[in-house]
């Protein structure tokens, strides 16, 4: 008889800890679901039998691969059971590749695009048992017999070892498993879109365990896994000190967190190559970018696709359309992006208009524009099996289609099966080949000519329906970039592959703008091409609260540009849970409202009047802070951090924050903490070190502390830190009325600090060539008062003309300020007023090197 004891402790309300005990008489696996009577959130957690299958029949455990030899740069072993390779890309990078065979076969990665992050300095040292490999930051050592690999830092530290037992396992069927030591301080985060907590290491007894496999999820709870996208990259922290590893695998695979054995990480896939790579920290911080170097950073979106964006499964007809973008001007909410699911086609088929509905999309889509929306369109990954019908025909006479293994084409059923009129199945385009996905890439054409901003890729697990899976067969067949493959490989970085044709097709159509794209299903590096939404969430309390640790992982994991439907996509919620589900999305760096067929309207305006000045409010804070957004985006797209961040990757030291999900900071300056819970009225809020000014009083308080704070409907509690620059600006309706308004930045007062501020004209790709402007921020305060200096600017772009207004929180009113604009001599100001503790000094930005002296 086995017994499993699971505890779980709520994150909203510390107090409740949930304790389970299990007799798990029978040896299959079974799933417990936990309701926290007091904050309504659901835990899903699958609890299986303990035994190991590290020791199961039909797998054995790698040897000896007999002795080494070191070339300068790869320490290789080749014995009986295999191929070993341990390559140093960077002192902090190294590069572990495993083959069964007697040789590597292709070198090839969907996901890695820099294998060349730096130039190491190694040094080696071959023992008889033992090689160790060091760098000016590492220490690799791989015992020969058994076979296991470890790494430290220079001080001899050991942060990450195979474990003493398995180490790494293969199974006659081509399937692999690596075993990692897990010490129990250890806490493990990423894995990309993931439910659950933020701490994969998560219960107290047991982990968690996490499969990639991309899958359609339709009203995902908190236990749903494996989700739409695969990242298999964690990253582990201990005392404060990160590292990550990255298995660049793109098989269906595993990761066990400590849930089969306590003391034990496992991970592994069903086929393909072992090929991870150790990133070391130790900030993890540092991780994270190390990550992105390998795998490559989001690009700098366009500005309008940060407002925000309205959708519903469908707005149709037309005249519905217009009748939501004169709402939105005529409710004087500010809105820039309206989105058109599927019912805009002619019976569900990519690259169509339903003329019907849309007699003529060219003139609405160009009068939405004079209103300043950009329209966003879905377009899914399976063109109908229709003669006549120009994705088919072109695509069939291109051989572009995923194969079954006989030769002949895949068809599957997926919307067009479900149309109204003639309804058929439909065909995928095997984007794994480059020409295919060229081709996939140019049939935007004509969408991009008529007026189309940005485009949605759905379906692309891919998802197909009335089969037992949700997906094609396994053994269909793919091009894999010159080396044919069944869907086993490409499964999980087929939609990653199709952002990417529609990425680069935009490219190429509109070479000087920037691309938008939305994928609901991705791989590692899928980063590079497209945003990522959670797909289809549902109207519940625990949705939303789940969002928080789902897309704080994303983020540790280079996905940085996501955010999920506002509101739940299946289901229909009250209006505070749509308020509050606003009000958290101001902070999600893509913010849509989106519901599914057949409920109804998740609009601003739909809870009646006072929801609607509450929702009103919320979105135009997110305007307010979108020179903030914007500036926080571009240093995502330059270093890999995102946006969103979980407070130990600010505070990697503060051992209160280790799986702290339900607050975060946004960007480096704003600590937000929303309320997530339904009827709350006093919010508890942990402030980490340092100071912290509340953003809506400029309230002050020293940090390492609780805070309890009242909360009405309309409260977003969310804070500077001390030092913190917020770049914002007045209330604007969308994004193309941003020329001229004044730009504000609000400082919290610190002894010291800097911020870089980061500016283009949002739409084309001119910044690459320096149309960009960047100027760096430093305020010193003292008992005396505060300087600001701002540098002159960097790049050639120049803003329009418009005012700068620099505002800061004090006790009393300044005895005077002035001002030094460029050369001339420092000048008393008379533009500045001072109201409920806030200074505010009104200068032209003249984008020159200007100083603003603060006399208390
Ligand atoms: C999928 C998507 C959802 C979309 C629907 C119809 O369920 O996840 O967002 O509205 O398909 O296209």
């Amino acid at each position: 008889m086995l017994f499993s004891l699971l505890q779980v402790s709520c994150n909203i309300c510390p107090m409740s800890l949930i304790k389970i005990s299990i007799a798990n008489r029978c040896r299959r696996a079974f799933k417990i679901i936990v309701c926290c009577a007091a904050s309504g959130l659901i835990f899903t957690a699958r609890a299986d039998n303990a035994a190991n299958t590290n020791a199961a029949p039909g797998w054995h455990i790698l040897d000896n691969l007999g002795a080494p030899a070191w070339d300068g740069k790869i320490l290789s072993y080749h014995g009986s059971q295999g191929t070993l390779a341990i390559i140093p890309l960077s002192d902090d990078v190294i590069r572990v590749r495993f083959t069964s065979a007697q040789e590597f076969g292709r070198d090839h990665s969907y996901a890695v695009i820099n294998q060349d992050p730096g130039a190491p300095t190694v040094s080696a040292k071959i023992d008889n048992d033992i090689a160790t490999l060091r760098t000016a930051s590492l220490e690799v050592t791989v015992r020969q017999s058994p076979l296991r690999i470890s790494f430290a830092n220079t001080n001899g530290e050991v942060m990450d070892a195979d474990d003493a037992q398995f180490g790494t396992s293969l199974s006659s069927d081509g399937s692999f498993r690596v075993a990692k030591e897990l010490p129990d301080d250890a806490h493990v985060y990423g894995l990309g879109e993931k439910s659950g907590v933020l701490d994969k290491r998560g219960w107290k007894l047991g982990g968690y365990d996490y499969v990639m496999w991309n899958s359609d999820t339709f009203g995902y709870d908190s236990g749903t896994d494996p989700m739409y996208v695969s990242v298999p990259f964690y990253m582990v922290m201990r005392n404060g000190e990160a590292h990550g590893i990255f298995l660049d695998n793109t098989w269906r695979s595993f990761f066990d967190i400590g849930h089969e054995q306590q003391g034990l990480l496992n991970f592994g896939a069903a086929g393909g190559e072992l090929n991870y790579y150790f990133i070391n920290g130790p900030e993890p911080k540092k991780v994270v970018e190390r990550y992105t170097q390998l795998t490559g950073h989001m690009p700098l979106p366009p500005l309008w696709a940060l407002g925000y964006n309205q959708c519903r499964y469908s707005y149709y007809p037309e005249a519905r359309v217009r009748r939501l973008a004169d709402t939105f001007r005529k409710e004087q909410v500010p809105a820039d992006v309206i989105w058109l699911d599927i019912h805009y086609q002619d019976n569900y088929k990519p690259f169509t208009w339903n003329l019907q509905r849309f007699p003529n999309p060219q003139k609405m889509l160009s009068d939405l524009r004079a209103q300043g929306f950009h329209v966003v369109t879905i377009v899914d990954p399976h063109p109908k099996v229709e003669k006549g019908y120009a994705p088919y025909d072109e695509g069939t006479a291109g051989d572009y289609f995923v194969k079954n293994p006989d030769g002949s084409t895949y068809e599957g059923p997926v919307w067009p099966s479900n149309a109204e009129t003639n309804p058929g199945p439909s065909v995928f385009p095997d984007f794994s080949n480059p020409t295919a996905r060229r081709w996939y890439g140019s049939l935007y054409k004509g969408f991009i000519d008529m007026g189309v901003a940005g485009i949605w890729n759905d379906m692309d697990e891919p998802a197909v329906f009335k089969t037992p899976t949700g997906t094609m067969p396994l053994d269909t067949v793919f091009d894999n970039e010159g080396q044919p493959t069944t869907q086993r490989e490409i499964h999980n970085v087929y939609g990653q592959l199709m952002s990417r044709s529609t990425y680069e097709g935009l490219l190429q159509l509109r070479s000087n703008e920037r691309p938008f794209v939305l994928t609901r299903a991705s791989y590692a590096g899928g980063q590079r091409y497209a945003a990522v939404w959670p797909g289809d969430n549902t109207s519940d309390w625990s949705s939303l609260r789940q969002s928080v640790p789902m897309l704080l992982g994303m983020g540790l994991s280079g996905f940085s540009y996501v955010g999920c439907d506002i509101g739940g996509f299946a289901g229909s919620p009250d209006g505070e849970l749509y308020s509050r589900w606003l009000q958290m999305d101001v902070f999600y760096p893509f913010m849509r409202s989106h519901s599914t067929q057949g409920s109804p309207d998740k609009e601003p305006w739909d809870w009646g009047k006072a929801f609607e000045a509450i929702n009103k409010r919320s979105i135009e804070l997110r305007y307010e802070l979108l020179p903030y957004i914007y500036n926080t985006m571009h240093q995502a797209s330059e270093t890999g951090l995102p946006a969103l961040r979980p407070l130990f990757l600010e505070f990697p030291h503060d051992r209160d924050v280790t799986g702290t999900d339900n607050e975060f900071m946004f960007g480096d300056s704003l600590l937000v903490s929303p309320v997530l819970v339904q009827g709350e009225t006093n919010h508890a809020v942990y402030l980490p070190k340092g100071d912290w000014f509340d953003y809506w009083t400029g309230q002050k308080f020293s940090g390492r502390t609780n805070i309890q704070m009242a909360v009405t409907l309309d409260s977003i509690p969310m804070f500077v830190r001390g030092g913190g620059f917020i770049f914002r600006q007045p209330v604007i309706q969308f994004t193309g009325q941003m020329p001229g308004n004044p730009l504000e930045v609000l400082v919290a007062p610190a002894r010291e600090s800097s911020a870089s501020f980061y500016e283009d004209d949002g739409e084309s790709l001119d910044y690459r060539s320096g149309q960009f402007m960047k100027r760096q921020f430093r305020q010193t305060s003292d008992d005396r008062g505060m300087t600001v200096e701002i540098s002159g600017p960097e790049g050639s772009y120049r803003p329009a003309v418009r005012a700068l207004i620099l505002e800061t929180w004090m006790a009393r009113a300044p005895k005077g300020v002035s001002a030094q604009i460029g050369g001339a001599p420092l000048e008393k100001l008379s533009g500045w007023s001072y109201r409920n503790g806030l200074l505010r000094i009104k200068v032209n930005d003249t984008f020159q090197a200007t100083r603003i002296v603060i006399e208390k």
